[in-house]
């Protein structure tokens, strides 16, 4: 394209304007009718009124007044990049999913990198735990696996996700924090929900502060299952493992950044993969069947909880690459629908609360922020595969059924019908049980893999967990929150406590928590 010069035009009653020059195709309105004049509405005369009769200065007006759209409840920052996933080796042994079938062969992916509390307009390095949510377009249907860049989650039941989330965001009164953990509603829950401890370690660390997207690590958090064709089921949690390396920035090095260039980190994304060093990650796999999950000293429905690596290695069977950047920022980025519940044949869920919970949420809030049931029409949501049912009407809807018939069975032999060779069928766990409001007691032990976590961090990976600490807690107003951080701090490890209460000036150092279950001790760090 040429660059557009000026130009002096005549108007309708012979008066000068500048306009920009070029050979560029005719502006029309949303109708399709070209416009002759796009610098100047209707007016009842040259320096009269403007007239409602300019139903192009009004559609034009109408339109941008409904630009916004809600910005997501949580995750509301993010960027996002097309690219694909191929699979190393075939895994029919463990899963039917089709996209795992078939070594080499590739599958289109679209992945939104986020970070949690901060608005729309928040900086890019706040210390929050960042999404790492990709959506596979596979041959049989999209399956999104939803995950963070933390292989842990604040809370163990999806009832209290409101509470973590409202605590987590600006305060109501004030409108503020818009983008960082530093404030007493955060710490005050946190305080008050032992089950978050764990989290609250891996949030300190260097983990929520990340050099870019492209040296995140990713996880599924949950315990998913994986079925194969024979209906065997294996507990499967899944990794990404960038290629890069993991790295993150210091917290001096994050405050900076931020000031000088809050779009730090989706520029970074937008540059690298613009330029042709394309990021990528390796999908990593740990899986386990029914006997491991018994003996293990955890629940592996807690989603506070991992299965160290050194228990169950992580097998690498595959690569995601992020090759495309995005035609439209509005369109992909931000239309885009993540829900776990999507699955696809293979792939199934596990009775984790917190999943469970997950399964109902997403499409509730696609369907508020995306404004009815067709947001599966909007193009970065469609499957790639062919579809076809008879869903019909709503809201903007693209593809209604053709034809007389819209509903199955039909005499007429017209439309879809289901197959239970090849559809989704959920996994037959037996169940069973009285209904009640209730976690098994080994969702019971909050401290163990905290003190595990910790441990297992190099010198100045703690000293850095130990300062995060003290800066955060410094900011919160109330001593008695405080006081209750670092009494569970100084359960989880005493010398970090002693550590975290001397950098706050603590006049006293707090007695440590209890903990409703004894601390295992011999986790190996
Ligand atoms: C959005 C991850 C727990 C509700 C997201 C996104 C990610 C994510 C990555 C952003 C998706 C995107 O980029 O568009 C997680 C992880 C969780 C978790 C890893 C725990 C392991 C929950 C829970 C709930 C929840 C327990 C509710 C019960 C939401 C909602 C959104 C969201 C409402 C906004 C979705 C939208 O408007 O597009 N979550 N989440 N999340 N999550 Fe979660």
């Amino acid at each position: 394209a040429t660059i557009a010069d000026l130009k002096i035009q005549r108007g309708e009653g012979g008066e000068t304007h500048q306009i920009a020059e070029g050979d560029t195709p005719v502006l029309t309105t949303a109708q399709g009718t070209p416009v002759a004049d796009d610098q100047n509405s209707l007016k009842a005369g040259l320096r009269g009124p403007t007239l409602i009769e300019d139903s192009h200065f009004r559609e034009k007006i109408f339109h941008f007044d409904h630009e916004r759209i809600p910005e997501r409840v949580v995750h509301a920052r993010g960027y996002g990049a097309h690219g694909f996933f191929e699979p190393y080796e075939s895994l029919s042994d463990i899963t039917a999913a089709d996209l795992f079938q078939r070594a080499g062969e590739k599958t289109e992916v679209f992945v939104r990198f986020s970070t949690v509390a901060g608005n729309k307009g928040s900086a890019d390095l706040a210390r929050d735990v960042r999404g790492f949510a990709v959506k596979f377009y596979t041959k049989e249907g999209n399956w999104d696996l939803v995950g963070n860049n933390i292989p842990v989650f604040f809370i163990q039941d999806a009832i209290k996700f409101p509470d973590l989330i409202h605590a987590a965001k600006q305060e109501p009164d004030r409108g503020f924090p818009q983008a960082q953990t530093a404030h007493d509603n955060f710490w005050d829950f946190i305080s008050l929900s032992p089950e978050s401890i764990n989290m609250a370690l891996w949030i300190m660390s260097d983990r929520t502060i990340p050099r870019s997207f492209r040296f995140m690590e990713g996880f599924g958090v949950h315990t998913f299952r994986f079925v194969n064709a024979e209906g065997k089921a294996t507990f499967v949690k899944f990794h990404w493992k960038p290629k890069l390396g993991l790295q993150s920035v210091v917290w001096n090095e994050a405050v900076k950044t931020n000031g000088a260039d809050p779009d730090f980190h989706r520029r970074d994304l937008w540059d690298a993969i613009g330029s042709g060093d394309f990021p990528e990650w390796e999908l990593g796999l740990q899986l386990f069947d029914e006997d491991f999950a018994d003996q293990f000293p955890f629940d592996v429905l807690d989603a506070t909880k991992i299965i160290p690596e050194e228990m169950v290695p992580v097998r690498k069977v595959g690569r995601l690459v992020l090759d495309r950047v995005v035609d439209n920022f509005f369109a992909e980025t931000e239309q885009v629908a993540f829900m776990t519940q999507n699955v696809v044949p293979g792939i199934d869920f596990t009775n984790d609360p917190l999943l469970q919970g997950r399964n109902f949420s997403y499409l509730d809030t696609q369907l508020k922020r995306l404004g009815g049931p067709n947001f599966t029409h909007i193009p970065v949501n469609a499957p790639r595969c062919p579809f076809a049912h008879f869903q019909q009407d709503g809201h903007m809807a693209m593809h209604n059924p053709k034809g007389r018939v819209n509903y199955e069975p039909n005499s007429f032999g017209l439309g879809p019908r289901e197959d239970p060779k090849r559809g989704f069928k959920t996994y037959p766990e037996e169940v069973s049980g009285t209904k009640r409001r209730a976690r098994a007691e080994l969702f019971a032990d909050h401290y163990s893999q905290a003190r595990q976590f910790y441990l297992s961090q190099t010198e100045p990976e703690q000293t850095h967990i130990k300062d995060a600490f003290v800066f955060e807690l410094s900011k919160v107003e109330t001593p008695e929150i405080r006081a209750r951080m670092v009494a569970h701090l100084l359960t989880v490890d005493q010398a970090l406590g002693e550590k975290v209460a001397d950098g706050l000036g603590l006049p006293s150092v707090p007695k440590p928590a209890t903990p409703a279950r004894p601390i295992i001790a011999d986790l190996p760090p």
